[in-house]
């Protein structure tokens, strides 16, 4: 036995140990062998025999574990030292990742109205035209769905325009109070430099009992909001129209390039329009069977805040992946 306790001390690879081990405990091994000479032993010895194979089987199996621990890490070391890589080594490809412009500005604006405890919800992507329209205070052949070029697709289904279907699908399956906005991808056919067939809206809508919930309150959120987004602005509401709000507004910021002196992104007129806003039509809450509430609802787009906040003259450029453009957001 000594002969094989030298044989695994000296083995100098795994593969060695592998052979010396098998020869050992495989199937025709030597422990085997021993083992089966048992039954021509006498019941005496028998006993005391067996033991000491179960002992010595036990210490040969520890040598083996202990070698092969050994070996592996033997091995380890030799691969390390072969394949030379130094982990400290400065990379010059160490390029960190950053977020997207508008997704950056989304984040922004979500922040803000979690802050204010609005909650967020969804709606999916393909809507019918009754959430997108109908419900909305837009029958059909109503002339202001000329505004929105809307993506049909057979049986009346459609790309969402906007995301206020997402304010009629909340309203209906919730009873009020309701404190919520819904941020999302949207669809229009339009592509110039300010329009992309794809781009992202934030909605807002609150919703309480008749009478507790104000214009003043619209005003104050979206101003503080605005404030919160764009910094030191002055903000103002023009009279507007939106078939589910009355009255409507919408609210412009004074220009953030030329502080309101007149400039080309604002066309000379020194204001930027950001937002669209205003109570909520009671059409609207007739059509989710909501009684004896009032409430305000608003909607932006986020790729428009995204160009004002990082002075990007071409929307479309938010959409061409192009790292030169991308990579100055890290
Ligand atoms: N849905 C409108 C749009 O896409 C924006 C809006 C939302 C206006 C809510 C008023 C209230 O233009």
């Amino acid at each position: 036995m000594k002969k094989w306790i030298e044989k695994i001390q000296n083995s100098i690879n795994l593969e060695e140990l592998e052979e010396i081990r098998v020869k050992i405990f495989g199937k025709k091994g030597i422990l085997a062998q021993e083992f089966k000479k048992l039954k021509n032993l006498s019941n005496e010895e028998k006993p005391k025999v067996a033991k000491e194979l179960n002992e010595l089987k036990n210490r040969l199996n520890g040598l083996i574990c202990t070698k092969k621990d050994e070996l592996q890490k033997k091995a380890l070391q030799e691969e390390l030292i072969k394949e030379n890589i130094d982990p400290s080594l400065y990379s010059p490809y160490n390029i960190k990742g950053a977020l997207h412009p508008v997704q950056d500005t989304m984040d922004r604006i979500v922040e803000y109205f979690i802050s204010m405890n609005f909650s967020i919800e969804n709606g999916p992507l393909i809507e019918d035209d009754f959430h997108n329209f109908e419900a909305l205070n837009l029958p059909k052949f109503h002339p202001a769905r000329d505004m929105q070029d809307t993506f049909y697709f057979k049986d009346e289904m459609l790309l969402r325009t906007h995301t206020s279907p997402v304010q009629i699908r909340t309203m209906l399956n919730n009873e009020p109070p309701i404190r919520m906005i819904s941020p999302g991808a949207v669809f229009r056919r339009d592509f110039d430099l300010t329009h992309t067939p794809m781009f992202h809206q934030v909605e807002g809508l609150l919703v309480d009992k008749k009478q507790r919930v104000s214009f003043a309150n619209l005003k104050f959120i979206l101003s503080d909001f605005l404030k919160y987004m764009f910094g030191d602005i002055d903000i103002r509401y023009r009279p507007s129209f939106f078939p589910f709000t009355e009255p409507s507004a919408e609210v412009d910021i004074s220009c953030i390039f030329c502080k309101g002196k007149g400039c080309r992104v604002c066309s000379h007129t020194g204001w930027l329009e950001v937002l669209g806003c205003g109570m909520v039509d009671p059409n609207v809450f007739k059509a989710v069977g909501y009684k004896d509430v009032s409430g305000y609802a608003f909607g932006l787009g986020v790729e428009r805040f995204a160009m004002l906040i990082h002075k990007i003259p071409d929307l479309r450029s938010l959409f061409e992946g192009d790292l030169r453009l991308l990579e100055q957001f890290r």
